[in-house]
């Protein structure tokens, strides 16, 4: 039976190392920690992750706010209420919750916002220290995976990885994560071949494909560790129950032959959070010319 790789408890030890830090710096610094979260039109499932972040931000002493731009908002006013952050001291982190509707332009927005300020690493300039292994804001997904990786004590030096999925958000930067702890990655996506075949031959499985269930028993190999990056609201089978989360593996059939796994929910998600906190924090003690201290080493143990 796998061993899970429980998100809410690194994620909770986490913001306890961030709120004493922060706490620690309060001393000497002005403001706390700022974080704005633009959000543009009414998805549901982003309504949720934006008050999650905000919740988190409360929890651990980082000021957050949200900036809320109705669906037919044009591009100009977007980029306006971006660049007024960019400007604004107090505000350290800025994150624009993707996905963005159509037909504004994700790219534009994402290279308005200041570098500095950029929690999310998906600015071109932090995407490309990334790309080269230069210290930088780094994406919170990739990088909380990396993480519980850490923190569940797998060696990644020489093993063969599979990531399904090529977005900047996650796939991409995953991969290059993976390559620098010395893995050996294999990325995957909607027009692999034989995506199983793959699957089976990975020790290493981060599945970010946006598809329910779409690993089961007889695609992985034993002993494999899982990573389920997937989250899909299934709704309430019968009147009176409660819809259920579920990630893009089948927990129930590849737990007994994994020999790690991440459940959905309490996995990837809490992680991602305490990422974009813990981003958040680092922009704040950059911006007033701090250096990172190893308190704020992103992987507490
Ligand atoms: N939408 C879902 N997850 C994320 C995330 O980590 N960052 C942003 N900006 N949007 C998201």
């Amino acid at each position: 039976m796998a061993k899970r790789l429980d998100g809410r408890l690194l994620a909770a030890r986490h913001e306890a190392s961030l709120r004493a830090s922060i706490a620690q710096h309060l001393a000497t610094a002005d403001d706390p920690p700022g974080l704005a979260v633009v959000r543009i039109g009414d998805d549901p499932a982003s309504g949720v992750y934006v008050r999650n972040k905000a919740q988190a931000c409360g929890r651990v002493g980082i000021e957050s706010r949200i900036i809320h731009h109705p669906a037919t908002a044009s591009q100009q006013e977007v980029l306006e209420s971006i660049h007024q952050l960019n400007g604004n001291p107090s505000c350290d982190g800025i994150l624009v919750q993707l996905p963005i509707p159509p037909p504004l332009d994700a790219r534009q927005l994402l290279l308005a916002v200041d570098p500095a300020k950029d929690v999310d690493g998906l600015h071109p300039l932090n995407l490309g220290r990334l790309v080269r292994g230069e210290p930088g804001l780094r994406s919170c997904t990739p990088a909380g995976i990396m993480a519980l990786l850490a923190h569940g004590g797998i060696a990644l030096d020489g093993m063969r990885a599979l990531v399904i999925g090529r977005s900047i958000l996650v796939g991409q930067p995953m991969a290059i994560l993976l390559q620098q702890a010395n893995a050996t990655v294999t990325v995957a996506h909607s027009r692999t071949r034989d995506l199983a075949h793959h699957c089976r031959q990975a020790e290493l499985l981060v599945v970010a494909a946006g598809k329910p269930g779409l690993v089961g028993a007889d695609w992985v190999r034993p002993g494999v560790v899982v990573v389920d990056v997937g989250m899909h609201r299934v709704p309430p089978q019968r009147q009176g129950e409660q819809g259920t989360l579920r990630g893009d593996v089948c927990f129930e059939a590849v737990e007994p032959l994994a020999s790690h796994v991440t459940p959905v929910p309490g996995g990837v998600g809490p992680m991602t959070v305490a990422m974009l906190l813990w981003n958040t924090v680092q922009a704040w003690r950059l911006r007033r010319g701090g250096v990172v201290g190893t308190d704020l080493a992103p992987l507490p143990r």
